[in-house]
């Protein structure tokens, strides 16, 4: 399976989204602040992958550092700065963060060394939560018949394995005869640049779809349930996502098909009361008009290019995390997984 992240005595070394699935390009961050620039490049992208970034960035920066207690905070300041929505990102920070303050007074080469390996442990036990994810997952995904995916969830959007493509993957390893629709993802492409490749890599079958014919196939019953991944929950279960993530539950639940959110209790921020609160990215115009269809607009046009959208809890049938199925009223039930 490719590997989306990796911390080497060199730097951090990302496969470059950007350029996928033409190329298969790594890009060696050396210092904290090419980090930075990765996640907001999107060279690295998807939730607990720039959770895992982040901390790794951390400890790239207490490396690099000559004054640790100075520049500490201004490390951990730049990389939240890089993007809004994803609650993974400020996550790792703040793990990395905890630890700092829990080492104080230790020699500094103590502190660094301590930093460098908390990062590699959170991505090594990103991998196994979502296996966890799959596992639990797994059984609710109806055999003999089609799951709708959005955007990217995969090995690509974690340090491995995936969260929503971690229960396909479970699913179709359990031996159930499952095939996969991937919408498109306007306007980056998550879902076409790679879904579909990352499924394609590993023999699932799986049939790229625009973004608009998502109701047009619900509608005709082969899809035996939809699962997505999520950027931040809010504690009433409230679900921010990719753009486009809101329109696919409405229809599910029009077509009564399950609309499943697969995600680790590390996207979960119990400290908003609905997803009215969770702050959504807008990126540049260019990624509408001219990122990978140049020319697809008159110049000059006004374009919104909001990054993500929330469902409302009631479209949601169950979030699936490591610890377990999380079902309505989530207030209780998000709760009771991290408790
Ligand atoms: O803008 P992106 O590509 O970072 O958005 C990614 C998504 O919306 C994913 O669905 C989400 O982060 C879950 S990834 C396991």
């Amino acid at each position: 399976m490719v590997e989306t992240i990796q911390w080497t005595d060199a730097g951090v070394v990302m496969i470059d989204q950007t350029r996928l699935p033409r190329e298969q390009v790594f890009v060696t961050c050396r210092t904290y602040l090419e980090v930075a620039a990765g996640i907001k490049d999107m060279i690295i992208r998807g939730a607990p992958a720039i959770g895992v970034a982040a901390a790794m960035g951390v400890a790239r920066g207490a490396l690099d550092s000559t004054d640790l207690a100075a520049e500490f905070p201004v490390i951990c300041d730049t990389l939240a700065a890089t993007r809004p929505t994803a609650v993974n990102l400020f996550w790792g920070i703040e793990r990395m963060r905890r630890l700092y303050a829990s080492l104080a007074g230790s020699p500094v080469d103590e502190i660094r060394a301590a930093l460098v390996r908390e990062a590699q442990l959170v991505y090594a036990e990103d991998i196994a939560i979502n296996k966890a994810i799959g596992a639990h997952g797994e059984p609710l995904v109806p055999a003999g018949k089609t799951v709708l995916t959005h955007c990217n969830a995969g090995a690509l959007a974690t340090a491995g394995y995936g969260t929503a493509l971690g229960v396909i993957r479970a699913a179709f390893a359990a031996g159930k005869n499952i095939d996969v629709y991937a919408d498109e993802t306007r306007p980056f492409l998550q879902g076409a640049r790679l879904t579909a490749w990352e499924l394609q890599q590993d023999g699932i079958p799986t049939t790229l779809i625009t973004d608009n014919m998502a109701g047009y196939f619900l509608a005709k019953g082969q899809i035996g349930c939809v699962v997505v991944g999520a950027d931040r929950i809010a504690a009433n279960g409230d679900v921010a996502n990719k753009i486009g993530t809101y329109s696919v539950a409405v229809l599910a639940k029009e077509n009564n098909v399950p609309f499943y959110v697969a995600a680790p209790v590390s996207t979960l921020d119990l400290s908003l009361k609905s997803g009215a609160e969770i702050p959504i990215e807008e990126r540049a115009s260019v990624e509408v008009t001219d990122m990978f269809t140049p020319g697809v607009a008159p110049p000059g046009i006004a374009v919104r290019n909001p990054a993500f959208d929330v469902t409302p809890n009631r479209y949601v049938t169950a979030i699936i995390t490591e610890k377990g199925v999380a079902r309505a009223p989530y207030v209780e039930s998000l709760a009771a997984m991290i408790g």
